[in-house]
């Protein structure tokens, strides 16, 4: 480290940021999470143009998906894990960077992003390239999962295989991690936003009602579960009916949303199979002895610790406070980044 870096660290705060398609979290190093909310950003219609009232930004630009009038447009600007929309994308990561790091001047922080283990050239220097004109001075890029396992405790740097599961609400990530390495990964492109749409799709076809994305997600939230239910809970929907165009409400059980969600949770089930078949046998048996950890909001999901253990045989624990653990990975490693290069891949035109 040159005495100009280390002049500038004294100034500023190097962040971990989760960039993640339902939600943003921004941690700092030996301060935890200090930003949690929604990837949702709001417009001025038609142009690029976020909205100047404060509320235009993470849970109060949610509130407004599919509440918003007609001169503003609510804007998810990551959709699978990836940058759908890179100037949105860029203006959420500029305004959460300077929310942490206002007091400190013209100083820029050094960022580590997780980003999805199965990205692309282009698509890691869409995040590279985001974060730097939002106001970083250096990227430094970490597949998600390993980002997860480390903040979800795991022993990475080990000679002990270890499994993660993180199921957001655009990917689902599973990697075998052994000696600070990924051994086996799978990244696939369904997650909470997929099961949310099953729901929408079900009660279209089943009622002809059609309900927004919010609903669906309060719908999967309360009554959703990975395995058949128990017991037959019931909840009150209100969206429109699609042949009168007017409001409705209707009465839906835990086992139908169950049978909407089965093809989606089926997905991500094959996933963790297919990562389990190509782990090497010295691995598999120490994931025999300790089993998956369950990382990422989808992981709360009722019944699906249940499902994955029933389908794997294998014990199954939730990873504490199962949402931050991939911000709070990154930030673990600001602690010392030239030990940890080898995990980490600087990102691009630096
Ligand atoms: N109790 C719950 N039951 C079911 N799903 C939940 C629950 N709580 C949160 N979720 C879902 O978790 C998802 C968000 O999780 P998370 O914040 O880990 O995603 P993300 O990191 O933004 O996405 P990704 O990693 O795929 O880019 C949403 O789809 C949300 O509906
Ligand atoms: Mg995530």
């Amino acid at each position: 480290m040159s005495w100009v870096d280390r002049f500038i660290g004294m100034f500023s705060l190097d962040l971990g940021i989760d960039l993640g398609t339902a939600n943003t979290l921004v941690a700092v190093q030996g301060r935890g999470v200090v930003i949690s909310e929604p990837s949702v950003v709001a417009v001025k219609k038609g142009t690029k143009q976020v909205m100047m009232d404060g509320n235009a930004v993470g849970e109060q630009a949610k509130i407004m998906l599919g509440k918003n009038p007609g001169h503003i447009e609510v804007i998810r600007p990551m959709k699978d894990g990836v940058i759908a929309d890179f100037e949105i994308t860029e203006a959420m990561l500029r305004y959460f960077i300077r929310r942490t790091h206002g007091r400190r001047g013209p100083f820029r922080p050094r960022v580590v992003i997780a980003v999805p283990s199965g990205i692309n050239e282009v698509e890691k220097r869409a995040v590279t390239n985001s974060a730097m004109n939002a106001g970083a001075r250096q990227v430094f890029l970490i597949p998600e999962p390993m980002a997860s396992a480390i903040g979800a405790g795991l022993p990475f740097a080990d000679p002990v295989g270890s499994m993660i599961v993180d199921i957001g609400g655009g990917t689902t990530e599973v990697a075998v991690i052994s000696l600070a390495g990924i051994v086996a990964s799978e990244s696939v492109r369904v997650a909470g936003d997929e099961l949310s749409m099953s729901i929408v799709k079900y009660l279209k076809t089943e009622y002809n009602v059609v309900i927004g994305e919010n609903t669906a997600e309060m719908v999967k939230h309360q009554i959703g579960c990975a395995i058949a239910p128990a017991e037959e809970t019931r909840m009150s929907i209100r969206g429109r009916d699609m042949r009168t165009g007017m409001p409705r409400a209707i009465e839906v059980t835990a086992n139908e949303v169950h049978e909407a969600l089965k093809p989606q949770l089926m997905a991500i089930v094959n996933s963790v199979k297919m990562v389990l078949e190509r782990t090497q046998p010295e691995l598999a048996a120490d994931l025999m002895e300790r089993g998956i950890c369950l990382a990422g909001g989808t992981a709360l999901l009722k019944g699906l610790p249940e499902l994955l253990s029933r389908e794997t045989g294998l014990p199954v624990r939730m990873a504490q406070d199962p949402m931050t653990c991939v911000a709070r990975g990154c930030a673990a490693l600001l602690d010392d980044l030239d030990a940890v290069k080898q995990i980490l891949e600087l990102g691009m035109d630096q």
